[in-house]
C-alpha cells in the first residue's frame, strides 16, 4: 500500500549519464505526462502548471541555446567543464520544460490575504509535477536529472517554440537511457532530526 508507493518513488535518482537510445515511445511519454497533469493537486485547483516536451532536434536546439546563454559567464577550465556538461545533456533523449502560468490565479485577486503566496504555490505545484514525472519515468527505466538554466534561457526558449510570454520557466528535466551503473542512494540525514510527532 503506502510502502509500495514510497518504494516506487525511491527508484528515482539524479542520473547524469544518459543516452538518446531509450525504449520510451513518444506515446508512452505523453501518457505519463497527461496522467501526471490529471493527478497532481494545485492551490485552489488552479492547474497552473504547463509542460513543454522537446525531443530530438528540438532537444538539441534547447541545449545549443543553453550553451550560447552561459558562454558569456564562463571562461577557461570552467568553460570547458560547463560545455562538457551541456554536451552531456544534449546527448540525452529529451528535455521536459516545466512552466507556470499566472493566468489561472487572476480570478483569485480578491483573496488579498493570500496574494503574496501565489508565486510560492505555483512553485510547489510545479515541484510536485516534476517529482511525479521524474519518478514515473524512473519506473519505466528512463533516467533523468533536473536542471535550472532559467531565467538565462527564458527569452530564447519562448521565441524558439512560440511559448506564451507570461509563462514562467521553472525547471528542465533531462531524460534518457541510463548509461553505466545506477547511481547509489545518496547519504541521508537522520530522519529523527527532521520530523517530530506529538500524539
Ligand atoms: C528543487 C531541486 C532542485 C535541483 N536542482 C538541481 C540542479 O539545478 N542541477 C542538478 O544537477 N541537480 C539538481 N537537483 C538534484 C538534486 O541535487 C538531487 O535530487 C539530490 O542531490 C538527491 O539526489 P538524487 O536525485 O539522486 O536522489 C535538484 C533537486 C531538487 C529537488
Amino acid at each position: 500500500m503506502a510502502d509500495t508507493l514510497i518504494s516506487s518513488f525511491g527508484a528515482r535518482r539524479s542520473v547524469y549519464q544518459l543516452s538518446a537510445e531509450t525504449d520510451l515511445s513518444i506515446t508512452r511519454l505523453e501518457e505519463i505526462i497527461r496522467k501526471a497533469l490529471l493527478t497532481v493537486p494545485s492551490a485552489f485547483n488552479t492547474q497552473s502548471t504547463r509542460i513543454v516536451v522537446l525531443v530530438g532536434d528540438h532537444h538539441h536546439k534547447l541545449w545549443d541555446i543553453v550553451k550560447a546563454a552561459v558562454a558569456p559567464f564562463v571562461s577557461g577550465d570552467q568553460a570547458t567543464s560547463t560545455n562538457a556538461k551541456i554536451q552531456g545533456f544534449r546527448g540525452a533523449y529529451a528535455t521536459i520544460l516545466f512552466f507556470e502560468d499566472p493566468a489561472p490565479y487572476e480570478p483569485l485577486g480578491s483573496f488579498k490575504m493570500y496574494a503574496d503566496k501565489f508565486e510560492g504555490w505555483r512553485e510547489q505545484a510545479s515541484g510536485m509535477h516534476q517529482f511525479l514525472i521524474w519518478s514515473a519515468l524512473a519506473l519505466e527505466g528512463v533516467g533523468g536529472n533536473l536542471q535550472h538554466y532559467n531565467p538565462l534561457i527564458d527569452d530564447e526558449v519562448k521565441k524558439a517554440w512560440s511559448i506564451n510570454s507570461n509563462w514562467k520557466l521553472l525547471a528542465q528535466l533531462v531524460i534518457g537511457k541510463p548509461v553505466g551503473d545506477a547511481p547509489a542512494v545518496k547519504e541521508k540525514k537522520p530522519v529523527e532530526d527532521r520530523y517530530v510527532i506529538h500524539s
